[in-house]
């Protein structure tokens, strides 16, 4: 029997991943960073535990969202953060 998979929109690209995977993974997969640092750097998910604050994205268009303790739901829109 084949894992569920959901969708998210990935600034603006559909992308499967399976039922309850993290957000930040699902970036990873999509080679998509989180946010973009004040020097113009991509950033992504370090910490994986909810203290570094490196992973926040835009979520449903709620910023500094931690992508690392938020669960992927179907039709969830995420955009990299400035
Ligand atoms: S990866 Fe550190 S807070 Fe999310």
């Amino acid at each position: 029997m084949p894992d569920p998979q959901v969708v998210i929109h990935v600034n603006g690209s559909p992308i499967s991943v399976p039922a309850g995977s993290m957000l930040s993974t699902a970036l990873l997969m999509a080679s998509a960073p989180c946010r973009i640092s004040s020097t113009g750097e991509p950033r992504t998910a370090l910490c994986g535990m909810g203290i570094c604050l490196e992973c926040r994205a835009i979520v449903n268009g709620v910023p500094h969202t931690r992508t690392c303790q938020t669960v992927c739901q179907e039709g969830m829109r995420v955009e990299t953060q400035p």
